[in-house]
């Protein structure tokens, strides 16, 4: 690895950043810390709060998507039913689990500062998604600033336009309060507006703000990395969305303004500050969201459901 992550840079890109997908070379596909072995440790000792095992269903069928346990495997045998299944490991936060990581992704962010005038230094994160063959991520937008970095395996990666009626106000204002991210509506035809990239390890894609997105595994492991990043209008727009879509979801009022400064904003921080922690909240919040199944230790690749808790149901 040379000392740059980010390589072959296009000054060009400087201008197109936060406008356009832009598809950026960088280098930590070379780096030990993302060989097998390596993340076969760091699963072992990740922190089960940090982490989110997915099964979904493989391209073509219907639409599955529920969260599941390590169960009792190595990190090894958990790459291996990785590879056998249609899982979806996200090892999220690992600038906060590991040092290493958290270096590796400062530099990645300072490096992007010293290219992009104005980024200056967001609040940020990065989680490792290993992903099977033939996983797949359904269409969904993220509020944070996102960048994806391939690392092992090929992907194709749809980008959809950030306007309706691929994006409105109100998926971002569910996101926002439900904290669920997969429950916009997709139709196949909105493919026929998408950006697509068949993505490769070395390749790093970076996205406008909120532009919606789902992946195909190409039929390979795939080992990628998610960096995700906070600065304060992105704050501002999460804070907005929450509120509006607290009063549309709670009593019914739609707020017209998207403002992000002035009264109206600072109203809706208020609201949101009084309401953010309510028993509403939580109880929605948990109702679309539940852990039931877990890795099966004796069949490598498949899994065991967890018994239905009654929250959940
Ligand atoms: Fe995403």
């Amino acid at each position: 690895m040379t000392d740059q992550i980010l390589v072959d840079w296009d000054d060009n890109n400087a201008l197109l950043w936060g406008h356009q997908p832009l598809l950026i070379n960088h280098n930590l596909h070379r780096s030990p810390l993302f060989s097998r072995q390596a993340l076969a440790e760091l699963i072992e000792a990740y922190p089960r709060e940090h982490y989110n095992l997915i099964q979904t269903g493989p391209r073509e069928t219907r639409r599955v998507w529920r969260e599941g346990d390590f169960g009792g495997l190595s990190g090894l045998q958990i790459i291996d039913a990785i590879d056998n299944g249609t899982l979806w490991l996200n090892l999220r936060n690992v600038t906060k689990v590991d040092r290493r990581y958290r270096e590796v992704v400062q530099q990645l962010f300072s490096e992007i500062n010293g290219h992009v005038p104005g980024f200056g230094a967001p609040e940020h994160t990065a989680g490792i998604l290993i992903s099977s063959p033939k996983a797949q991520v359904y269409y969904h937008a993220d509020l944070p600033g996102q960048g994806l970095i391939q690392i092992m395996g090929s992907k194709r990666v749809y980008l959809y336009p950030t306007t309706p009626p691929f994006l409105t106000p109100e998926h971002l204002e569910d996101i926002a309060l439900f904290g669920v991210e997969v429950d916009m509506p997709f139709e196949s035809w909105y493919d026929r507006h998408a950006q697509v990239y068949d993505f490769k390890p070395g390749q790093m894609l970076h996205w406008p703000l909120n532009a919606p997105h789902r992946v195909e595994n190409l039929d390979t492991v795939n080992i990628s990395m998610t960096i995700s990043y906070t600065d304060e209008q992105i704050r501002r727009l999460q804070m907005l969305n929450f509120t509006n879509g607290l009063l549309r979801h709670k009593f019914g009022y739609r707020a017209k303004s998207r403002a992000i400064s002035g009264p109206s904003y600072f109203a809706k921080r208020v609201i949101q500050r009084a309401l953010r922690n309510g028993a509403w909240l939580s109880k929605e919040r948990t109702r679309r969201q539940s852990v039931d199944f877990k890795l099966d230790d004796t069949k490598i690749g498949s899994i065991v459901d967890l018994p239905k808790t009654a929250d959940a149901a």
